[in-house]
């Protein structure tokens, strides 16, 4: 018998069930052994949007959002920011503790090595419209990674799946430049693998007619920066997407496809484009009162503002804050800040947003940075994926590898017809309205 227990009283039989809490859970299998007809299945819990069920058990992220702390691996995500870098915070999520410099440096060589692409990923690339999304253009061309490497269907060979883990952080990068390529008519630029994983990026994103790219080192750290605050946040919808896939033993490229596909929409990773295209739509501070109004209303939602976890801040949030200083020192002062500032100010002091907790989160500002940094805003939500793609195989990984985790299938409370016979087409009555 487990040390604590929930002690449950059904009222219609009076029996009574001792159910162990363990990690401060108790398990929804547990609840079948009530039944609720005598011929019938055990009791469901039902959670639609998953408000309060534990997919999982983890090791790699932890946030407490009323107390607004996240932490990767037990690290501060401030300590992180401000010490550490990317590729560093990416070893440190997947393998579960920060590399000595021997195995830092050789992560860092098996991750540049793998940047190039398969000459015919830019023939795929080519097939798409001009006016192609660059997210959508990132979603395919990942789940077509998959048809490149067929190998990463051996999901329980090790080797196989540090190769993915390789090929994955270190194409992602490759493919969202070549995509924002595409979109401007401009060639693909090959990796420069002298330069830093952000460096690189850069340099594939932007560089134009010069021999060799030279990131300005304030904006290549501060994209280091924001890729490190993006890592992973544990089991957001994407994350839960990655593992949703994986755990039906698909490769992890073609999970990885689905779970930028979860990231691409406006509550999710799409929220930093959404943010950005409401304050342009907003236009100057004047409009504010007037957009507080509508969104007060329920016509409109603030983006960029309220979490499903932090209630209090985002810590995220504050580190972003500060990088758009330095950002801006560079780049000139992106002139939405004003509008940012301004709608922070006055929602925060707003009784709609302070009774619903709700806080600026790491989207409210990252926007405005990448649109100081020249990156255009359907860029957004990539900016996000490429990041995220540690956090995404950090999880995939741990779900592989735990035993307790199956195909996953939520269960349903089906209000549905009961069974009836089929009507043939002569006898069914009109369509109503
Ligand atoms: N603007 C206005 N009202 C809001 C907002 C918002 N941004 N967010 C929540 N609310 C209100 C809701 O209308 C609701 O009010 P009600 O109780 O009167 O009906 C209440 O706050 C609770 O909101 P829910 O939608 O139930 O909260 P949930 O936890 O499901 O949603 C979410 C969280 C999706 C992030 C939501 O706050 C939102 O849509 N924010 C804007 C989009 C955004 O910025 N997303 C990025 C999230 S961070 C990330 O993915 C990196």
């Amino acid at each position: 018998m487990a040390k604590e227990t929930l002690t449950v009283t059904d009222n219609r039989t009076g029996k009574t069930y001792e159910i162990p809490i363990e990690h401060e859970a108790i398990r929804a299998t547990e609840l079948a052994r009530i039944r609720v007809r005598p011929d019938g299945p055990g009791l469901l819990s039902y959670d639609p949007a998953f408000m309060n069920t534990a997919s999982c058990k983890s090791r790699i992220t932890f946030i407490d959002g009323d107390r607004g702390i996240l932490l990767y691996r037990g690290y501060p995500i401030e300590q992180l920011a401000e010490r550490s870098t990317y590729l560093e915070t990416a070893y440190l999520l997947i393998k579960g503790e920060l590399p000595n410099a021997e195995h830092l440096a050789q992560w860092t060589h098996n991750i540049t090595m793998h940047t190039i692409v398969h000459e015919n990923i830019k023939a795929f690339m080519d097939g798409f419209r001009y006016d192609a999304h660059p997210m959508g253009m990132l979603v395919a061309t990942v789940g077509a990674l998959s048809t490149f490497y067929p190998d990463a269907k051996l999901i329980f060979d090790p080797e196989s799946r540090r190769i993915q883990t390789h090929r994955l952080l270190a194409k992602m990068p490759t493919i969202a430049a070549f995509a924002y390529r595409h979109a401007i008519g401009m060639p693909y630029v090959y990796p420069d693998n002298a330069l830093s994983y952000t460096g690189n990026f850069l340099n594939m994103m932007f560089k134009i007619t010069e021999l060799r790219y030279k990131p300005n080192p304030v904006l290549e750290r501060a994209l280091d920066v924001l890729f490190i605050l993006h890592a992973d946040h544990e089991q957001n919808c994407s994350a839960n997407a990655m593992r949703s896939i994986g755990s039906s033993q698909a490769d992890p490229l073609s999970a990885l496809a689905g779970a930028c596909a979860a990231l691409y929409g406006p509550l999710h990773g799409g929220a930093n484009e959404a943010v950005l295209r409401m304050l342009q739509g907003i236009g100057s501070v004047e409009h504010i009162p007037d957009y507080i109004k509508r969104v007060k209303a329920g016509e409109v939602r603030l983006m960029g503002f309220g979490h499903r976890v932090y209630k209090n801040f985002d810590p995220r949030g504050k580190v972003i804050k500060k990088l758009a200083d330095q950002v801006f020192e560079v780049t000139g002062r992106n002139p939405l800040l004003d509008i940012a500032l301004e709608l922070e100010r006055i929602a925060l002091e707003d009784d709609y947003f302070v009774k619903r907790k709700l806080y600026p989160n790491v989207d409210f500002y990252s926007g405005i940075i990448y649109q100081a940094m020249n990156f255009p805003v359907d860029m957004f939500p990539v900016l996000f994926a490429i990041p995220r793609t540690a956090g995404w195989i950090a999880q995939w990984l741990e779900m592989v590898q735990d035993e307790e985790q199956r195909i996953a299938r939520p269960r349903q409370i089906y209000l549905g017809h009961a069974q009836r016979d089929y009507t043939p087409i002569d006898k069914r009555p009109e369509p109503r309205g």
